[in-house]
């Protein structure tokens, strides 16, 4: 966890500007966009019809620069935007919003208990920790009794396929069921990024694990207007495999 941690912070650090030049007109400034499908919150209602937001106390994890904040306090919630990354929030600083930006690591949340009353993930965290009930644990730790926590991830299946987004992005070339995970290093050895696969049964049982309740698994389709790339996710692959899984949880 602690590995997985300083590696992504580094990492992060060092690519937000690029992160944000590549993606950040796709992002916009103030939309919640679920994943690279373009599956807008104001369309999904994911975490609620947005007109029952206002007043809401929602943490956002891995935020990265907060356009999903920035929507949700647009609807009069008040968004709380945490990232590992000290830049990725300069970003959300430079495109500004009056909401609270937290530089911690999802694992371990600085807030007290049951503290927001929704909280989301598009993309943030999940895909990049060692311990992700120690996470899902954390969330359900500073979420009020009903409160729902939503988040995306690169769709497990993705895992077995090379991240490309032409044709040979669409041969098995790897076991599905490998839990190794992809570690980037530098010359000493030290892993300068990584991720960590978890299979959907995986994800299901680590949402049992934290004492969470899965409400829906969303896998978004490619929309016909959409013929951008982002990485490995194109048009062609979107319109064969999902791309992106969500997972809807409640706290009881
Ligand atoms: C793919 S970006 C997504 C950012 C934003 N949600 C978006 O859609 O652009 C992943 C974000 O998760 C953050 N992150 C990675 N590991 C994290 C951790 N352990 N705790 C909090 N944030 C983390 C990264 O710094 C990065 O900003």
């Amino acid at each position: 966890m602690a590995e997985s941690s300083r590696a992504n912070r580094g990492w992060w650090d060092r690519n937000a500007d690029d992160y944000q030049v590549e993606h950040g007109t796709f992002l916009g400034d103030d939309r919640f966009v679920w994943g690279p499908e373009g599956l807008d919150e104001i369309e999904a209602e994911l975490l609620g019809p947005p007109e029952e937001l206002k007043g809401k106390d929602v943490l956002e994890i891995g935020a990265g620069a907060a356009q999903c904040s920035r929507w949700l306090a647009a609807q009069g919630a008040r968004p709380v935007a945490l990232d590992l990354s000290h830049r990725q929030l300069q970003h959300a600083l430079r495109i500004g919003g009056s909401f609270p930006l937290v530089c911690a690591d999802a694992g371990d949340l600085p807030f007290a208990d049951a503290s927001f009353d929704l909280a989301c993930s598009a993309y943030g965290a999940l895909p990049f920790v060692a311990d992700p009930v120690r996470v899902l644990r954390e969330v359900r730790r500073v979420l009020r009794p009903g409160g729902r926590f939503v988040f995306s991830v690169t769709h497990p299946i993705r895992w077995a396929f090379p991240d490309e987004p032409g044709p040979e992005g669409l041969s098995v070339s790897a076991s599905y069921f490998d839990r190794t995970p992809y570690v980037e290093q530098d010359e000493e050895g030290r892993a300068v990024y990584v991720e960590h696969h978890r299979t959907i049964g995986d994800r299901v049982r680590d949402i049992v694990a934290a004492d969470l309740r899965l409400l829906d698994l969303v896998e978004p389709e490619w929309p016909a207007w959409n013929s951008s790339e982002w990485g490995g996710w194109s048009p062609l692959r979107g319109n064969l495999i999902p791309g992106t899984a969500i997972f809807v949880c409640a706290r009881d």
